[in-house]
C-alpha cells in the first residue's frame, strides 16, 4: 500500500520523505489555506521534494474552467495529479485531462456509484473520504470495501486512494481491505510507529542496561 501525505506543509513532507515514507502528496484548498502559501509556489516546492504523484486541486465549478485550471496546474511539474471534484463537470474534466495523458484524482467521493463513474472517466485515482462518512454515523470503511469489489469485478485500474484518514485504525483497515493508497496527515503516519508495549519494553531494557554499568560508545 502506498502512503501519500495529506498536507501542504513542506517541512513535514520533507521529514517523512527523507525516511522513505512518502509515495506521493495530496493537497486541497483547505490545506493550501492552512499552509498560508501561494498554491503555485508551494506545489512547485513539493514537486521538487517528492517524485511521486502530487495532487493539486482545481477550484472552478464548470468543466471548461476546470480544464483550463487543470492544464495550468499540470504545467508545474510532470508529477502533478490534477484533482477534480466528483461532479458531472469534474467527470468531464477528468475525461479530457486523462485523454491528454495527465494523471487525475477524483475527490469528494462518497459512494460506489460515484467511484464507478470516475473509473469510466479514466481517473488515475479515486478519493473516497472515510472520516467524513464516519462523522455522519456511516462506516467509511464499507465504502472502501465496496469500491474494491466493484473495481476488481470489472478490472478497472483506477487506484483507490483512501482519504480523510484520521486514525491509525483507518490505516490498518485500508491495508486489510486492499486500498491501493492511503493519504493521511503527517501526525497519523507518525502515530503508526507507536505501541505501548514498545515503550514499556524499551523502558525495561534501559533500566537493565544501566545496571550493567557498560557503554557501547
Ligand atoms: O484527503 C482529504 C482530506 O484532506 C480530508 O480530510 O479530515 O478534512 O475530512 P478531513
Amino acid at each position: 500500500m502506498k502512503f501519500f501525505v495529506d498536507t501542504a506543509d513542506v517541512a513535514a513532507i520533507k521529514e517523512l520523505n527523507d525516511l522513505g515514507m512518502v509515495d506521493g502528496v495530496t493537497t486541497n484548498p483547505s490545506l493550501i489555506l492552512k499552509s498560508g502559501r501561494d498554491i503555485l509556489e508551494v506545489t512547485k516546492e513539493i514537486c521538487d521534494i517528492v517524485s511521486g504523484p502530487v495532487s493539486a486541486e482545481v477550484v472552478a465549478l464548470t468543466a471548461d474552467e476546470m480544464i483550463a485550471e487543470g492544464r495550468k496546474l499540470a504545467e508545474i511539474a510532470p508529477n502533478i495529479t490534477v484533482k477534480v471534484p466528483l461532479t458531472w463537470d469534474g467527470l468531464k474534466t477528468c475525461k479530457v485531462l486523462s485523454d491528454e495523458g495527465k494523471m487525475v484524482n477524483v475527490t469528494l467521493c462518497f459512494s460506489a456509484n460515484q467511484a464507478l463513474l470516475a473509473a469510466k472517466a479514466g481517473a488515475t485515482f479515486i478519493s473516497p473520504f472515510v472520516g467524513r462518512l464516519d462523522d455522519i454515523n456511516m462506516d467509511g470503511m464499507d465504502l472502501i470495501s465496496d469500491i474494491r469489489q466493484v473495481y476488481d469485478n470489472y478490472g478497472f485500474d483506477t487506484q483507490i486512494l483512501a482519504a480523510s484518514i484520521r486514525t491509525v485504525n483507518h490505516v490498518t483497515q485500508c491495508a486489510l481491505i486492499g486500498a491501493d493508497v492511503i493519504t493521511a496527515p503527517p501526525a497519523v503516519i507518525k502515530a503508526l510507529a507507536n505501541h505501548p508495549l514498545t515503550d514499556a519494553g524499551l523502558a525495561q531494557f534501559m533500566k537493565d542496561w544501566a545496571k550493567t554499568g557498560q557503554k557501547i560508545l
